[in-house]
């Protein structure tokens, strides 16, 4: 087994990163000699593990790998205890046999799991979880340009929640207000950490918790709908103190690696600033309330523009009809 052999299989995408340079998908016959060369080993997001109730005797887990050039469907006979639990995605290096050569329609399985703690996330998530181009290598940037290792490595594990992971680059940002589309909440979250870090006169641990708490002052949202109504959670508590909720534990290890730094961070999430305008992250705060304003007010503003040359286009047409 050639534990630095690459893969790429979606796409067929070969060479595109360090990574990617076999293309799955096509003709291998099945003769003894083409085992080694259906055996890869990549870095990877594992996430979605499930046991898998439909096989007879005894029941592999079916999970998901993701790098930045896809996401395949694998299973593993692996103990849970050998890959971790679902709370948190995974990252790490995954070796698998690609056993028909067809990842588009068999699942890999996956042989061996070795976590990686000193990759981020955001390394792994590929462009395409967000449906608008650019959004997802955009905040990958932002995050990386954190200067803070603990608030880096802070973003990274709000980012490994599963449904951050997935579902924060296509949730709508509000049900039929602003950015109100699939990729919505992303989108609008960007231009809001775009905003804030162009904000003058702040010193650089503050420039860095702005970018941080903009990118993730509407995460709360990412669990605020379901079949575009709100949640019984989002309603009682709203999406802010919902997000608040879901972040506590990131929350607690960020307090535990730098306490001051987890105080101020936490203060911004759980909106402590907005109860007291003496609060030491009021004015930081106060900087992502415009600035979130603003997206939302532009939003609207270029929306009403577009209706109102629609219905002028579409008077335009009926006048000629
Ligand atoms: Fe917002």
């Amino acid at each position: 087994m050639r534990s630095d052999d690459t893969i790429s299989v979606k796409h067929h995408r070969a060479n595109a990163h360090a990574y990617s340079c076999v293309e799955i998908g096509r003709e291998v016959h099945m003769d003894s000699g083409s085992w080694k060369d259906r055996v890869f080993s990549f870095p990877a997001v594992l996430s979605n593990v499930e046991p898998d109730f439909d096989f007879g005797g005894k029941a592999p887990l079916t999970l998901q790998l993701t790098n930045s050039t896809g996401s395949w469907n694998a299973a593993t006979w692996l103990s849970i205890t050998d890959i971790g639990t679902d709370e948190m995605v995974r990252v790490g290096r995954a070796t698998i046999v690609d056993v028909r050569g067809d990842s588009a329609n068999e699942p890999l399985v996956l042989t061996h799991w070795r976590a990686d703690d000193q990759r981020l996330v955001f390394d792994l998530i590929p462009n395409e979880f967000c449906p608008i181009a650019g959004v997802v290598s955009q905040v990958r940037e932002l995050v990386c340009s954190i200067g803070s290792d603990a608030l880096r490595e802070f973003m990274a594990s709000v980012f490994m929640i599963p449904s951050v992971f997935r579902h924060f680059w296509t949730a709508p940002a509000s049900r039929a207000h602003h950015h109100a589309y699939v990729g919505g909440l992303a989108e609008h979250s960007l231009e809001v950490a775009v905003l804030a870090d162009v904000a003058r006169q702040v010193e650089s641990w503050q420039r860095d918790l702005l970018v941080a708490y903009a990118l993730l002052h509407d995460v709360g949202k990412v669990w605020a709908y379901k079949n575009g109504e709100l949640t019984g959670e989002a309603r009682r508590y709203g999406h802010e103190q919902l997000g608040y909720r879901r972040l506590c534990s990131c929350l607690d290890t960020l307090c535990a690696v730098d306490p001051n730094l987890g105080d101020l961070m936490t203060g911004l999430l759980s909106c402590a600033w907005k109860r007291d305008y003496r609060h030491q992250v009021a004015t930081l705060g106060g900087i992502v309330r415009a600035m979130d304003r603003f997206s939302a007010a532009r939003f609207m503003e270029c929306a009403s523009r577009r209706s109102a040359c629609e219905s002028d286009h579409h008077s335009f047409d009926d006048a000629t009809w």
